[in-house]
């Protein structure tokens, strides 16, 4: 027999996102599919305006009141598109906690740190205020912020830049979610400060077992951190594997263009090669591959079919086959 497979933790589901602006319809997200199980670092990478952010937003429940979603985000056998605003509040911060990419806007510059930390666990779990001081304190020790029994009253400009991160990672962690949601969380900060931001992720998910989506433009973060990656194009997933795939046998055209565009730190004199060209047109319905007019391998078919995204534990959405590509 074989053995059953756990039930991913989050299962999104053939999800489409639009938005109604002023001058039509803007196809943000396009028949988008993937599984998050227990403790999986899962990578999202595509270029600004791929819909990345819009993924997150949407299984968090933030989309702009322009938005309309359709498609199922399935977390606990309830489709988070669906459920109302109390039940959503519940899921909210307790079992996914969302980061972005500037800290600043994520922190109350009026609060000390003990409040916006501790605020949270009163309002999600009823905890006193000592309850709420003690395990500000303790989330403070997980996210390695020095000194934290006398920072509980600083605010957070007196904070630097790396350690505000710290403090809305630590915001994340109060109510111990099961999954995180990471958006650009180090894209504000400075390279040494993205590594040790990265590593903190990394003990998370090791030491209370969170799943982590990590959502970046640069596919040189994912490398050491997630097992598997997302690659979006124009809303749409043009090749899903692990990591080590992506890297060592990429099997789609835009994935290659994004590996010669990411810098080599073992040889800096090597070229890096941006994808010529402009981004896709958001302003029509996907019919055929987005990637098409920018791709090297396109042959008259890409500019009439959609391909689907289709393979086993690699899967891509390409017409042509991977031997062919240049
Ligand atoms: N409220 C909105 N109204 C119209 N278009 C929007 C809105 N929010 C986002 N978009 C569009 O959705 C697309 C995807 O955005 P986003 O998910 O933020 O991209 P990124 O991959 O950079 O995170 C972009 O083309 C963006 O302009
Ligand atoms: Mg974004």
């Amino acid at each position: 027999m074989t053995p059953h497979p756990k039930p991913p933790l989050l299962s999104v589901r053939n999800l489409s996102i639009r938005f109604r602006t002023g001058d039509g319809m803007v196809h943000a997200v396009n028949d988008v599919s993937f599984d998050i199980a227990r403790g999986q670092k899962l990578a999202v990478v595509g270029e600004s305006g791929s819909g990345k952010s819009q993924i997150a937003l949407s299984i968090m429940g933030l989309l702009a009141r322009n938005a309309q979603a359709e498609g199922e985000i399935l977390f606990d056998r309830s489709n988070l598109l669906k459920l109302p605003t109390s039940e959503l509040n519940n899921i909210r911060a307790r079992e996914i906690g969302i980061i972005f990419q500037d800290p600043m806007s994520s922190l109350n510059p009026y609060m000390t740190i003990e409040r916006q930390l501790g605020e949270i666990v009163e309002l999600h779990e009823g905890a006193s205020r000592s309850t709420a001081r003690k395990r500000a304190l303790e989330v403070m020790d997980a996210v390695r912020i020095p000194d934290a029994k006398n920072r509980l009253k600083s605010y957070a400009h007196e904070f630097s830049g790396g350690m505000r991160q710290r403090v809305v990672i630590a915001m994340a962690l109060m109510c111990q979610p099961k999954l995180i949601l990471a958006d650009e969380p180090t894209t504000a900060l400075d390279v040494t400060v993205q590594a040790q931001i990265m590593q903190l992720l990394d003990d998370i998910q090791r030491d209370l077992g969170t799943s982590i989506v990590l959502i970046t433009h640069d596919l040189g973060l994912v490398a050491g951190f997630c097992e598997d990656t997302l690659v979006l194009y124009g809303g749409r997933i043009m090749e899903q594997a692990p990591t080590l795939e992506i890297f060592e046998k990429p099997g789609h055209p835009y994935t290659r263009g994004l590996l010669r565009a990411v810098p080599n730190i073992g040889d800096p004199a090597a070229k890096l090669l941006a994808i010529p060209g402009s981004p896709p047109n958001q302003r029509r319905a996907i019919a055929s591959c987005p990637f098409h007019p920018r791709c090297v391998d396109a042959v008259t078919d890409c500019a009439e079919k959609l391909p689907q995204l289709d393979g086993g534990n690699s899967k891509r959405a390409c017409l042509r086959p991977v031997e062919e590509l240049t």
